[in-house]
């Protein structure tokens, strides 16, 4: 009886094939495994923050086919097939993407621990608006928590980003 419980209890592992940041390696996990842990376990990939790991804070944002999504919860195995993109990929070629240049220009972040998940989150947005507005910014950061209090450098970095888009047509 105790050995079936056990027996029910151990999830077995398969293999699954998951692609982050262009790379595909064939990851051998439970299926409740979830996305967050792949990339930091799996792919050594550790800009990806586990906060609350209850989808309520943010830092855990990557994009997956070019859409947030919060993995500190969703198996990965939902994912098999997909591209992911993590903060360490949003970067090309060392070159850091617009939002990272002006985040960078407004020293927006004091220990940074939720700062990459705010960054993927304003990708996202940036990638798909190329001047959002108030109601959108708000809207997107509103899911992404700081305990440090960045917001407001965090806004001077996307108003600027928001102007500077502008200027270059
Ligand atoms: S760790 Fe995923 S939302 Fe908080
Ligand atoms: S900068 Fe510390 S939690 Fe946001």
């Amino acid at each position: 009886m105790v050995d079936g419980l056990q027996g029910n209890l151990i999830m077995s592992k398969s293999e699954y094939n998951i692609t982050v940041n262009g790379e595909t390696k064939s990851v051998v996990i439970t299926e409740d495994k979830p996305l967050l842990y792949v990339i930091r376990d799996d792919f050594n990939l550790t800009g990806t923050k586990l906060g609350c790991g209850l989808e309520q804070c943010g830092s855990c944002a990557v994009l997956v086919d070019g859409n947030k999504v919060l993995s500190c919860n969703r198996p990965a195995v939902e994912f098999v097939d997909k591209e992911i993109t993590t903060i360490e990929g949003i970067a090309k070629n060392d070159v850091l993407n617009e939002i990272q240049q002006s985040f960078k220009k407004f020293n927006a972040a004091q220990c940074g621990y939720c700062t990459s998940g705010i960054i993927v989150s304003l990708t996202d947005l940036f990638n798909k608006k190329k001047s959002p507005d108030r109601k959108e910014i708000i809207d997107n950061l509103s899911g992404q928590l700081c305990r440090c209090g960045s917001h407001a450098s965090v806004l001077k970095a996307v108003n600027n980003l928001i102007e500077k888009r502008k200027m270059n047509g």
